[in-house]
């Protein structure tokens, strides 16, 4: 296994991390619920392999999916770095939801109970909240760092603006900084490189790459011929959740299969490694249902796809450039 420092800081992680935003027992239909034998397995399988780096979040399942993930690491969960998430809503009550210092006090105390742990060595604010001042969240953060709950925090879907605002107060103030970014990307989603990751980079932000398959198209399983496989993330779902063209996803599947051919590896290897090979990755989020995904996509480890090939993906899958982008760009060098 490859560890990478996360951002700025000295913690290191295992280049894959495991999400458990899947670890469901029951209700989350599209996530795909998993029995807890199958999620032990994973679990296992991945300390095995040298995963030292979890995620979860408290909305997922509303919880469970933080209990189970507790359960399943057992006497392991103190060897290992976990993150979690505050800001979605948990229940009717207007104050249980949001960045509020009322709330995110709650929050960890909670997540806490259901980990069944001292302390979250990454607490994470799940998305922006726009009904809370930024400075109450960051004081209350840094409140949570200070008293040891918390080991390290970041951001996750943030805009690129909000990053640099958050991390310029922090400094500005003395508080504990941000050192990740948790954030959608794949080869079908590269908005980010436009605004979130050079505001990243600069700031000393590791990004942590979600729906690194873009929730399992990228796995080899979807094709124009057969769009929704029996039992997939994207049959279960009413309308896909990530936006993508998907006529550009099956070229793309198209040339991720040569690939695979080439390097006697699978698709999902394949875009996996696209992921690893961008030195802004500190670590990738991958998600998996059952034993055999995960095995597939572990197999990304211990090989590289060439710097040509890595050039070609980027290319057949760049974005357009949006402004100003493609204006800073034409006079960079003046
Ligand atoms: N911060 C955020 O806003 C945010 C949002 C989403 C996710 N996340 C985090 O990112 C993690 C990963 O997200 P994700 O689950 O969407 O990742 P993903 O890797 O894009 O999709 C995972 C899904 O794809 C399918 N799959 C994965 N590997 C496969 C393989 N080798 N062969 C066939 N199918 C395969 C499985 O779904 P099926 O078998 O059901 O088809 C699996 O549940 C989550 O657990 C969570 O921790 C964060």
């Amino acid at each position: 296994m490859e560890y990478r420092r996360l951002g700025n800081s000295g913690l290191r992680v295992s280049v894959l991390c495991l999400g458990a935003m899947t670890f469901t027992e029951k209700g989350w239909r599209s996530a795909g619920q998993m029995s807890f034998s199958e999620i032990q397995k994973v679990v296992d399988y991945a300390l095995d392999k040298g995963v030292n780096f979890f995620d979860t979040a408290d909305i997922y399942a509303f919880g469970e999916s933080e209990e189970l993930l507790g359960k399943a690491l057992g006497k392991k969960k103190n060897d290992v770095i976990i993150a979690t998430k505050v800001r979605g809503v948990m229940s009717e009550d207007p104050n249980d939801r949001g960045l509020s210092r009322y709330h995110i006090f709650k929050s960890i105390d909670d997540s806490l109970k259901r980990l069944k742990r001292d302390y979250i060595d990454l607490y994470q604010v799940h998305w922006w909240d726009n009904h809370t001042p930024i400075e109450e969240t960051l004081d209350a953060l840094n409140d949570l760092v200070r008293e040891g709950k918390v080991r390290y925090i970041g951001i996750s879907d943030f805009a690129g603006w909000q990053i640099a605002k958050s991390v310029t107060l922090q400094e500005a103030k003395n508080w504990a900084k941000f050192i990740s970014a948790q954030m959608y990307y794949s080869l079908l989603g590269r908005d980010i490189e436009f605004e979130v990751v050079p505001a990243c980079e600069d700031l000393g932000l590791g990004i942590l790459p979600w729906s690194p398959l873009a929730g399992g198209f990228l796995s080899g399983k979807y094709s124009r011929e057969a769009p929704y496989p029996q039992d997939s993330r994207y049959a279960r779902m009413e309308r896909p959740f990530l936006r993508f063209d998907f006529e550009k996803g099956y070229f793309v599947l198209d040339e991720l299969k040569k690939l695979a051919e080439k390097y006697n590896a699978t698709i999902a290897q394949v875009a996996l490694n696209w992921l690893k090979a961008k030195p802004f990755v500190s670590s990738i989020i991958i998600g998996v249902r059952n034993l055999k995904q995960l095995e597939d996509n572990l197999g990304c480890i211990d090989w590289d796809l060439s710097k040509e090939d890595v050039e070609y993906l980027d290319e057949i899958t760049a974005p357009e450039k949006p402004y100003p982008q493609w204006f800073l760009d034409m006079f960079a060098d003046l």
